[in-house]
């Protein structure tokens, strides 16, 4: 990780929004990007305008950059983020998060959509993270240590910070919508689990299964960061129904969800900030 890029995006963002500081930060997973032009007086910045900063190989979006006012703090809100089954590479999977922490984000919320396994989960269901499976055997913290980031081999006890689910139960309650726990598993993709996989998370206490939010998590959690996650569970992960997994499912599902989605970060943003 060129601690020089992560400064230099930094300033950008800075100069772009006119704010030196953001206290937070969100990732919009699949689906949901949506959310950041819903807020009001928000200032833009597309990534390809940002040094270094990676844009999604989707084709007609490059992702951008909101900076949000919220109560008297402002939010870094990511719409798009890339994933490792693009072909990027971990440093450049983690580097908006990792500016995010750099620009003063002291809490950050990792959103994305998954598959869901776990008892009494449907498609619909907005779960927050509690803990995490890496099936990749990947890591961005491989290489060559940083020590301004973090120490050499940080602490994984509690990626998702309690403090933050607290935070989001109460979000949650506010938003009228059902609050629950699970575990995330992450996968490589791009193909999606097959039956036997989604048996093996299953006996190993996973909920969720998807292609990101790990990496990210590991990153700020390597930087002292407090993360939250939460998952809308899209569909049924394979063999948990006879239905095949589609990636119109997963967008479909997302769009029906975006109302309670938008409700629990309305609530939640003022009680990140505070906190
Ligand atoms: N598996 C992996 N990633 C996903 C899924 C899934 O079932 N649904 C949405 N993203």
């Amino acid at each position: 990780m060129n601690y020089d890029h992560l400064t230099e995006a930094v300033a950008t963002i800075a100069s772009a929004s006119g704010r030196d500081r953001h206290a937070a930060a969100v990732v919009l997973g699949s689906g949901l990007g949506d959310y950041a032009s819903s807020l009001d007086e928000t200032i833009e910045i597309p990534y390809a305008e940002i040094p270094h900063f990676p844009e999604p190989r989707v084709v007609g979006h490059g992702g951008s950059l909101f900076s949000a006012p919220v109560g008297d703090e402002a939010v870094l809100l990511f719409a798009g983020r890339v994933h490792t089954y693009e072909g990027w590479g971990l440093d450049d999977v983690v580097f908006g998060v990792r500016t995010a922490a750099l620009a003063g984000a002291s809490s950050v919320l990792l959103t994305n959509a998954a598959g869901g396994l776990g008892e009494g989960l449907a498609p619909g269901d907005l779960v927050a993270i509690s803990d995490h499976l890496n099936y990749t055997a990947r890591n961005p913290l491989v290489g060559v240590n940083d020590d301004r980031l973090g120490p050499r081999f940080p602490d994984m006890s509690e990626v998702y910070s309690r403090r933050l689910r607290g935070l989001l139960e109460r979000a949650f309650q506010i938003a009228s919508v059902t609050y629950r726990e699970g575990v995330y598993a992450w996968f490589l993709g791009p193909s999606y689990e097959t039956p036997a996989e989604i048996e093996m998370v299953k006996r190993a206490g996973g909920d969720l299964v998807g292609m990101s939010t790990v990496p990210e998590a590991i990153a700020l959690n390597h930087m002292g960061v407090d993360v939250a996650g939460i998952s809308l569970v899209t569909n049924y992960a394979a063999g948990i129904t006879d239905a095949p997994l589609s990636h119109e499912e997963v967008t479909e599902t997302a769009a029906e969800a975006r109302e309670r989605f938008t409700a629990v970060l309305d609530a939640l943003l003022p009680l990140l900030v505070a906190g």
